[in-house]
Protein backbone atom coordinates (compact mmCIF):
# COMPACT_ATOMS: atom_id res chain seq x y z
CA UNK A 1 0.00 0.00 0.00
CA UNK A 2 0.89 3.64 -0.92
CA UNK A 3 1.90 5.33 2.71
CA UNK A 4 3.04 8.62 0.44
CA UNK A 5 1.88 11.63 2.21
CA UNK A 6 -1.21 13.01 -0.27
CA UNK A 7 -2.29 16.42 -0.29
CA UNK A 8 -5.83 15.28 1.83
CA UNK A 9 -2.81 14.69 4.80
CA UNK A 10 -1.18 18.23 4.21
CA UNK A 11 -4.99 20.14 4.24
CA UNK A 12 -5.48 18.31 7.97
CA UNK A 13 -2.44 19.73 9.35
CA UNK A 14 -4.47 23.49 9.29
CA UNK A 15 -4.13 25.36 12.29
CA UNK A 16 -2.58 21.23 13.78
CA UNK A 17 0.69 20.22 13.89
CA UNK A 18 3.38 22.57 12.26
CA UNK A 19 4.51 21.57 8.78
CA UNK A 20 7.78 21.19 8.07
CA UNK A 21 9.16 21.49 4.25
CA UNK A 22 12.04 21.24 2.87
CA UNK A 23 13.30 21.71 -0.81
CA UNK A 24 15.57 18.47 -2.05
CA UNK A 25 17.33 18.34 -5.81
CA UNK A 26 18.69 15.08 -5.84
CA UNK A 27 17.86 11.47 -4.73
CA UNK A 28 20.36 10.91 -1.44
CA UNK A 29 19.03 14.11 -0.09
CA UNK A 30 16.14 13.14 -0.54
CA UNK A 31 16.30 10.03 1.12
CA UNK A 32 17.22 11.30 4.39
CA UNK A 33 14.88 14.41 4.56
CA UNK A 34 12.33 11.33 4.27
CA UNK A 35 13.30 9.12 7.13
CA UNK A 36 13.92 12.57 9.29
CA UNK A 37 9.34 12.93 8.47
CA UNK A 38 9.54 15.64 6.72
CA UNK A 39 6.07 16.31 5.33
CA UNK A 40 7.25 18.13 2.01
CA UNK A 41 9.59 18.02 -0.62
CA UNK A 42 9.76 20.94 -3.10
CA UNK A 43 11.95 20.37 -5.76
CA UNK A 44 12.05 24.24 -6.06
CA UNK A 45 13.61 26.28 -8.76
CA UNK A 46 16.31 27.44 -6.64
CA UNK A 47 17.68 24.66 -7.78
CA UNK A 48 19.16 26.54 -10.52
CA UNK A 49 20.52 28.99 -8.48
CA UNK A 50 22.01 26.19 -5.23
CA UNK A 51 22.82 23.33 -8.00
CA UNK A 52 23.44 25.34 -10.81
CA UNK A 53 25.44 28.30 -9.78
CA UNK A 54 23.32 30.77 -11.69
CA UNK A 55 22.20 34.14 -9.90
CA UNK A 56 18.18 34.19 -10.04
CA UNK A 57 16.12 31.31 -10.43
CA UNK A 58 14.92 32.85 -14.27
CA UNK A 59 16.79 30.39 -16.76
CA UNK A 60 15.87 26.70 -15.11
CA UNK A 61 14.12 24.70 -17.68
CA UNK A 62 11.39 22.53 -17.56
CA UNK A 63 13.41 19.50 -18.42
CA UNK A 64 16.12 20.40 -15.57
CA UNK A 65 13.15 20.48 -13.18
CA UNK A 66 11.78 17.50 -14.06
CA UNK A 67 14.43 15.46 -13.93
CA UNK A 68 15.17 16.59 -10.43
CA UNK A 69 12.37 15.98 -9.63
CA UNK A 70 12.11 12.50 -10.53
CA UNK A 71 15.21 11.93 -8.37
CA UNK A 72 13.79 13.67 -5.28
CA UNK A 73 10.52 10.95 -5.77
CA UNK A 74 12.78 7.70 -6.45
CA UNK A 75 14.64 8.76 -2.72
CA UNK A 76 11.67 9.43 -0.55
CA UNK A 77 8.67 7.07 0.12
CA UNK A 78 6.80 8.91 2.54
CA UNK A 79 7.04 12.40 1.58
CA UNK A 80 4.12 14.62 -0.44
CA UNK A 81 6.89 15.75 -3.20
CA UNK A 82 6.41 19.21 -5.14
CA UNK A 83 7.44 19.97 -8.39
CA UNK A 84 8.48 24.12 -8.79
CA UNK A 85 7.39 25.18 -12.41
CA UNK A 86 10.00 27.18 -14.10
CA UNK A 87 10.04 30.41 -15.39
CA UNK A 88 7.68 30.71 -18.64
CA UNK A 89 6.16 27.39 -18.08
CA UNK A 90 3.03 28.48 -16.89
CA UNK A 91 2.38 32.14 -17.71
CA UNK A 92 1.97 32.31 -21.25
CA UNK A 93 -1.22 29.88 -21.99
CA UNK A 94 -3.80 27.91 -19.71
CA UNK A 95 -2.73 25.09 -22.60
CA UNK A 96 0.58 25.08 -22.01
CA UNK A 97 0.15 25.13 -18.40
CA UNK A 98 -1.76 22.55 -18.08
CA UNK A 99 0.52 20.51 -20.41
CA UNK A 100 3.20 21.75 -18.62
CA UNK A 101 2.14 20.50 -15.42
CA UNK A 102 0.72 17.61 -16.58
CA UNK A 103 4.50 16.34 -16.98
CA UNK A 104 5.26 16.47 -13.27
CA UNK A 105 2.86 13.71 -12.82
CA UNK A 106 3.40 11.70 -15.43
CA UNK A 107 7.00 11.84 -16.46
CA UNK A 108 8.60 12.07 -12.66
CA UNK A 109 5.24 10.79 -10.65
CA UNK A 110 5.33 13.92 -8.63
CA UNK A 111 2.34 14.81 -6.38
CA UNK A 112 2.02 17.89 -7.53
CA UNK A 113 3.44 21.03 -8.89
CA UNK A 114 3.52 24.88 -7.09
CA UNK A 115 4.08 27.97 -9.14
CA UNK A 116 4.21 31.19 -8.75
CA UNK A 117 1.75 34.39 -8.62
CA UNK A 118 -1.05 35.85 -6.82
CA UNK A 119 -4.68 36.58 -8.14
CA UNK A 120 -3.63 37.20 -11.31
CA UNK A 121 -3.04 33.34 -11.68
CA UNK A 122 -6.40 31.70 -10.22
CA UNK A 123 -7.63 30.56 -13.71
CA UNK A 124 -4.66 28.85 -14.68
CA UNK A 125 -4.65 27.44 -11.67
CA UNK A 126 -8.36 26.19 -11.16
CA UNK A 127 -7.44 24.97 -14.92
CA UNK A 128 -4.63 22.89 -13.68
CA UNK A 129 -6.65 21.53 -10.53
CA UNK A 130 -9.71 20.61 -12.76
CA UNK A 131 -7.89 18.15 -14.86
CA UNK A 132 -6.55 16.68 -11.92
CA UNK A 133 -2.80 18.24 -10.99
CA UNK A 134 -2.66 19.55 -7.15
CA UNK A 135 -1.44 23.21 -7.01
CA UNK A 136 0.21 25.13 -4.33
CA UNK A 137 0.54 28.78 -4.13
CA UNK A 138 3.07 31.47 -3.72
CA UNK A 139 2.78 34.61 -3.34
CA UNK A 140 4.88 37.20 -1.66
CA UNK A 141 8.46 37.52 -2.78
CA UNK A 142 7.91 35.99 -5.54
CA UNK A 143 11.46 35.28 -7.23
CA UNK A 144 10.64 34.85 -11.13
CA UNK A 145 9.56 38.30 -10.63
CA UNK A 146 12.61 39.67 -9.28
CA UNK A 147 12.90 42.28 -12.44
CA UNK A 148 9.51 43.75 -11.62
CA UNK A 149 10.14 43.57 -7.79
CA UNK A 150 13.56 45.07 -8.17
CA UNK A 151 15.42 42.72 -6.22
CA UNK A 152 14.79 40.29 -3.74
CA UNK A 153 12.21 42.40 -1.41
CA UNK A 154 10.51 41.45 1.51
CA UNK A 155 6.85 42.40 0.87
CA UNK A 156 3.65 43.60 2.56
CA UNK A 157 5.35 47.32 3.48
CA UNK A 158 2.28 49.54 1.70
CA UNK A 159 -0.93 48.85 1.96
CA UNK A 160 -1.53 48.82 -1.65
CA UNK A 161 0.86 45.34 -0.88
CA UNK A 162 -1.37 44.14 1.61
CA UNK A 163 -4.46 44.21 -0.28
CA UNK A 164 -3.11 42.17 -3.13
CA UNK A 165 -1.44 39.75 -0.40
CA UNK A 166 -4.72 38.97 1.22
CA UNK A 167 -7.05 39.07 -1.54
CA UNK A 168 -4.77 37.31 -3.95
CA UNK A 169 -4.61 34.42 -1.04
CA UNK A 170 -7.70 34.38 -1.22
CA UNK A 171 -8.18 33.96 -4.62
CA UNK A 172 -5.33 30.96 -4.52
CA UNK A 173 -7.98 28.87 -2.54
CA UNK A 174 -10.57 29.53 -4.45
CA UNK A 175 -9.03 28.41 -7.25
CA UNK A 176 -7.93 25.43 -5.46
CA UNK A 177 -4.67 24.90 -4.20
CA UNK A 178 -4.14 22.85 -1.63
CA UNK A 179 -1.55 24.83 0.01
CA UNK A 180 0.32 28.56 -0.49
CA UNK A 181 3.91 29.88 0.37
CA UNK A 182 4.26 32.88 2.01
CA UNK A 183 7.28 34.10 1.01
CA UNK A 184 9.74 37.43 2.91
CA UNK A 185 6.29 39.22 3.92
CA UNK A 186 5.57 41.21 7.20
CA UNK A 187 4.57 38.46 9.95
CA UNK A 188 1.39 40.32 10.51
CA UNK A 189 0.54 39.88 7.08
CA UNK A 190 1.41 36.20 7.16
CA UNK A 191 -0.98 36.06 9.93
CA UNK A 192 -3.67 37.50 8.85
CA UNK A 193 -3.57 35.30 5.64
CA UNK A 194 -2.96 32.17 8.05
CA UNK A 195 -5.78 33.25 9.78
CA UNK A 196 -8.58 33.96 6.84
CA UNK A 197 -7.64 30.63 4.90
CA UNK A 198 -8.93 27.10 5.32
CA UNK A 199 -5.97 26.04 3.27
CA UNK A 200 -2.30 25.97 5.34
CA UNK A 201 0.05 28.49 4.65
CA UNK A 202 3.73 27.89 4.81
CA UNK A 203 6.28 30.50 5.45
CA UNK A 204 9.85 31.24 4.42
CA UNK A 205 11.04 34.93 5.86
CA UNK A 206 7.21 35.76 6.95
CA UNK A 207 7.32 34.99 10.69
CA UNK A 208 6.16 32.32 12.89
CA UNK A 209 2.31 32.76 12.36
CA UNK A 210 1.63 30.28 9.86
CA UNK A 211 0.65 26.34 9.57
CA UNK A 212 3.93 25.33 8.23
CA UNK A 213 7.63 26.47 7.37
CA UNK A 214 9.78 26.02 4.48
CA UNK A 215 13.40 26.85 3.73
CA UNK A 216 16.03 25.84 1.36
CA UNK A 217 18.31 22.59 2.01
CA UNK A 218 21.44 23.98 1.07
CA UNK A 219 20.61 27.41 3.16
CA UNK A 220 20.35 25.11 6.54
CA UNK A 221 23.18 22.92 5.16
CA UNK A 222 25.34 25.75 5.04
CA UNK A 223 26.59 24.66 1.33
CA UNK A 224 27.35 28.57 0.46
CA UNK A 225 29.36 30.00 2.78
CA UNK A 226 28.97 33.34 1.41
CA UNK A 227 24.93 33.04 1.99
CA UNK A 228 23.33 35.07 5.11
CA UNK A 229 19.61 36.02 5.35
CA UNK A 230 17.66 36.88 8.30
CA UNK A 231 15.32 34.20 7.99
CA UNK A 232 17.67 31.17 7.51
CA UNK A 233 18.81 29.24 10.28
CA UNK A 234 22.28 27.23 9.58
CA UNK A 235 22.16 23.73 11.05
CA UNK A 236 25.26 22.45 9.78
CA UNK A 237 28.37 23.71 7.87
CA UNK A 238 28.48 21.48 5.10
CA UNK A 239 31.26 23.83 3.50
CA UNK A 240 33.97 23.07 5.68
CA UNK A 241 32.86 19.43 5.75
CA UNK A 242 33.73 19.34 2.29
CA UNK A 243 36.60 21.44 1.98
CA UNK A 244 38.40 19.42 5.28
CA UNK A 245 37.14 16.18 3.64
CA UNK A 246 38.73 17.34 -0.13
CA UNK A 247 42.45 18.58 1.91
CA UNK A 248 42.36 15.24 3.98
CA UNK A 249 42.13 13.21 0.32
CA UNK A 250 44.78 15.30 -1.39
CA UNK A 251 47.17 15.03 1.91
CA UNK A 252 46.63 11.23 1.75
CA UNK A 253 47.13 10.91 -2.02
CA UNK A 254 50.30 13.46 -1.78
CA UNK A 255 52.15 11.59 0.83
CA UNK A 256 51.06 8.09 -0.47
CA UNK A 257 48.81 7.26 2.66
CA UNK A 258 45.76 6.24 0.18
CA UNK A 259 45.44 3.65 -0.86
CA UNK A 260 46.66 1.31 2.04
CA UNK A 261 46.82 -2.32 1.62
CA UNK A 262 43.27 -3.01 2.49
CA UNK A 263 41.80 -0.68 0.30
CA UNK A 264 43.57 -2.31 -2.70
CA UNK A 265 42.21 -5.58 -4.84
O1 LIG B 1 12.39 27.50 -5.25
C1 LIG B 1 12.27 27.39 -4.03
O2 LIG B 1 13.11 26.81 -3.34
C2 LIG B 1 11.07 27.95 -3.43
C3 LIG B 1 11.01 27.98 -1.94
C4 LIG B 1 11.94 28.97 -1.42
C5 LIG B 1 9.65 28.18 -1.44
O3 LIG B 1 10.21 28.38 -4.12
Amino acid sequence: MDKRTTILDIKKHKRGKKQVWLTAYDFYTARYLDAAGVDGILVGDSLNMVVYGHQSTLSLSLEQSLFHTDAVVRGSERALVIGDMPFLTYQHSISDAVLNAGRYLKEARAGGVKLEGGMEMADTIARIVEVGIPVMGHIGLTPQSINVFGGYRVQGKEDKSRTYLLESSRALEEAGCFAVVLEAMKPDIAGEITESLSIPTIGIGAGPDVDGQILVISDILGYDDTFEAKFVRKYADVASIIRDAAKKFAEDVRSGNYPSKDETY
